[in-house]
């Protein structure tokens, strides 16, 4: 957002269900002081956190000060006291239970009291809250736009842990709402890196005449962290790194790779083609599914040169736990652009880089040009795009080493954000919360987006639920030698990571 033409958004009451939680102190008020920061919120905006554990507003504020004041790195490191005072003149506190009416009449009568009338429920919940808070809000006509103010539900991930239980998800919150009032966050959508995807691909003439299978061999996708579980034992055991990362963010930079050029950018046409282009990725039998899939989990290992403890050995992880820390699958797209190209996906805990990044290999050379030399086998040509940490797009390329004989070296020709753009300290949250407020749904998933999703991996989570060999790796590597295979049996390998 370049900060000085952009209006402040409307006047709204912004409630946040799941106050004490994470999200509303790492991430969500933070980016709620960044958009306060660069005058994004309107006078009128109001900030309620609502949980059950009683609280005053003024309790409610503290505890977000001492927290955002003493962070030693993130978007609130040196926070600006002038500014944390403007932001916390707009915070009120409900003291109230997610499944009690009465939370919701006392809402109510906060948003009656307002000229507006327009309301955001946020919920920053536990999942099995989504449905029973959404029923209650329908219930207490808080959803009900008739009288002229707008009232938009953002949910937070995970959307559901298969297919049947998103659609059930869809179902019961279309019961109460219609989808324009739906915003479903995928924080990878508020990354600058995942949104210049688009812009890179659609301004650019240039990429449009080979981003296609005549040119383009494979494509790669990889999310690397360099952190374990940490304190999410519990929900990640049941989760594994499939549904954590695959049908929602690993799935959100395949489509703005592979999407169809929309027919405008607005929310539906965006929309429209993600929706296309992973409901075009081929359903694997049970047998193609274990093939074309890898699962491995972290055993204990060196990050750096601090020893790190196993997954099995992680609080509230069972010791015989065979949920999947890392996954690494090959699909393939079925349309008219991609066919015959495989996309490789990989994502894992405690790997020994912090590296999120697409990796776009290109066909070589049609022939060896210098046979008698040693350029006879030239390497492939990547277009790396890298989401983080170091963000920017880069080409690799062979040149010659200056000197007689004929050397040739891998160079790179590239765009660094740091070279270029200014980028303050932010947590990804600002643009997804000033769209909600604005009413711009582009960068949430609609029901189909998420649907998709959860269709394309569902042969995966099947074929597992029969068979399934979860591969050890040390924690500090690059997953298991059965991630590496995936890639060799075709003849390729992973572009290096960092
Ligand atoms: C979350 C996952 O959605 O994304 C986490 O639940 C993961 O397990 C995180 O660590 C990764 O996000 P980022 O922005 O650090 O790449």
């Amino acid at each position: 957002m370049s900060q000085a033409k952009i209006p402040a958004a409307p006047p709204c009451t912004l409630f946040l269900f799941g106050a004490s939680g994470d999200l509303v102190k790492r991430l969500l008020m933070p980016a709620l002081y960044n958009l306060s920061r660069d005058g994004l919120l309107d006078r009128n905006l109001r900030i309620v956190g609502v949980d059950h554990n009683a609280a005053s507003s003024e309790e409610f504020a503290e505890r977000l000060h001492s927290f955002m004041a003493n962070r030693e790195q993130g978007a609130t490191k040196n926070l600006d006291e002038k500014v944390w005072a403007r932001l916390a003149k707009r915070l009120d506190y409900q003291t109230g239970d997610f499944l009690d009416p009465a939370t919701y009449q006392a809402l109510a009568k906060r948003v009656e009291g307002t000229r507006h009338g327009n309301a955001i429920f946020y919920l920053a919940t536990s999942p099995r809250f989504f449905p029973e808070v959404a029923q209650r809000l329908g219930e207490a006509g808080l959803l009900d736009e008739s009288a002229g103010g707008f009232r938009r539900v953002v949910i937070e991930k995970p959307f559901g842990t298969d297919l049947a239980s998103a659609e059930a998800l869809n179902a019961c919150l279309l019961k109460v709402m219609h989808e324009r009032q739906i915003y479903r966050i995928d924080h990878y959508l508020g990354k600058e890196t995942v949104q210049n995807i688009l812009v890179s691909r659609f301004s650019n003439g240039l990429f449009e005449s080979f981003w296609n299978n005549h040119y383009i061999d494979h494509v790669q996708i990889t999310a690397a962290e360099t952190v374990g579980v940490e304190t999410r034992g519990a929900f990640y055991d049941n989760t594994g790194a499939l549904r954590d990362m695959v049908p929602n963010h690993l799935f959100q930079l395949l489509a703005m790779v592979a999407m169809e050029p929309p027919a405008a950018f607005g929310a539906d046409a965006v929309r429209g083609e993600k929706a296309k282009v992973i409901g075009a990725i081929r359903p694997w039998s049970t047998k193609m599914a274990l093939k074309n899939s890898v699962r491995g989990q972290y055993s204990v290992g060196k990050q750096g040169r601090k020893r790190v403890p196993g997954y099995r050995e992680e609080a509230n992880v069972a010791p015989d736990s065979q949920t999947e820390t890392y996954v690494a699958l090959k699909v393939m797209i079925d349309n008219w652009r991609w066919a015959g190209v495989p996309f490789y996906l990989r994502t894992g805990k405690r790997m020994s880089v912090r590296d999120t990044e697409i990796a776009i290999c290109f066909k070589p050379a049609p022939y060896a040009q210098f046979r008698e030399s040693e350029l006879e086998r030239p390497k492939p040509n990547y277009l790396k795009i890298q989401i983080q940490p170091n963000e920017g797009m880069w080409f690799d390329l062979q040149a010659k080493r200056p000197g007689p004989e004929m050397i040739m070296e891998n160079v790179e020709l590239g765009f660094a954000y740091k070279d270029f753009f200014k980028m303050p300290p932010a947590t990804g949250y600002e643009t997804l919360i000033y769209d909600c407020l604005t009413g711009d749904q582009t960068l949430f998933q609609r029901a189909d987006n998420i649907e998709n999703g959860w269709r394309a991996v569902q042969p995966f989570l099947d074929a597992w639920a029969s068979e399934s060999k979860v591969h050890e790796y040390p924690a500090g590597e690059d997953g298991p030698e059965a991630g590496n295979e995936l890639l060799s049996r075709d003849k390729r390998e992973w572009h290096s990571l960092g």
